[in-house]
């Protein structure tokens, strides 16, 4: 257990834990997932496109495996037994000095209580704990409230990329974050 993830289960003025996701969590993390990703992306996402990257992704079966490999992290924040965040960590996508941060939703209803910062601070740990140099992520143009949570954890704008949610295509800022 890191630092960070120790000071998310003994802060009790947080109301909730940190913790690696498990094979038995899957089936939430499937729901929540799928969930999260629907409220954060049906303004500007067709619903068929939205469903089809939905049913590709958050399956049972997917979230078990992406829990389960030995190349990423799944950290939950939980509270009460439900789960009201998750991120998800790429250790060696690319090059073996970097990682990527492929997702990390909050609960909306959790949104402002540092549930984002404590998952981020146990992503960040674990990627220095790997011997990483730095971390990278794409994050929607548009997405405003999450561009400001990163540029405040310390990542950059380092360029742009295209990601496609079916045959929708959207703009991301690629950001890093340099850990040395
Ligand atoms: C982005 C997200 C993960 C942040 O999690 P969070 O728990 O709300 O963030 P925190 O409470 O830890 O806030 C940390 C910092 O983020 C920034 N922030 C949070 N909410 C903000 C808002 N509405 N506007 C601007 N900045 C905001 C602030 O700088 C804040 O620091 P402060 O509280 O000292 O001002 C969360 O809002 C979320 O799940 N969004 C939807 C999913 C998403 O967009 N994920 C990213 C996909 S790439």
């Amino acid at each position: 257990m890191t630092n960070a993830m120790a000071q998310g289960i003994t802060n009790l003025e947080r109301q909730f834990e940190i913790r690696f996701a498990l094979p038995s969590d899957a089936s939430s993390l499937a729901k929540f997932a799928a969930e999260q990703f629907r409220t954060t992306y049906s303004t500007d996402t067709p619903e068929s496109d939205l469903e089809a990257y939905i049913s590709e992704n958050f399956t049972p079966v997917k979230q078990c495996e992406e829990i389960e490999s030995h190349r990423s992290r799944v950290v939950l924040a939980i509270s009460r037994e439900d789960i009201i965040g998750y991120s998800h960590v790429e250790l060696d996508e690319g090059d073996t000095r970097s990682a990527f941060l492929n997702r990390i939703y909050v609960d909306p209803a959790w949104k402002g209580k540092s549930v984002g910062s404590a998952l981020l601070a146990e992503v960040i740990a674990n990627v220095r704990q790997q011997g990483k140099d730095r971390i990278s992520l794409t994050v929607y143009e548009k997405n405003t409230r999450a561009v400001a949570f990163y540029k405040k954890s310390g990542f950059d704008v380092i360029g742009t990329d295209i990601f496609q949610v079916g045959d929708d295509k959207q703009t991301d800022f690629v950001m890093e974050k340099r850990l040395v």
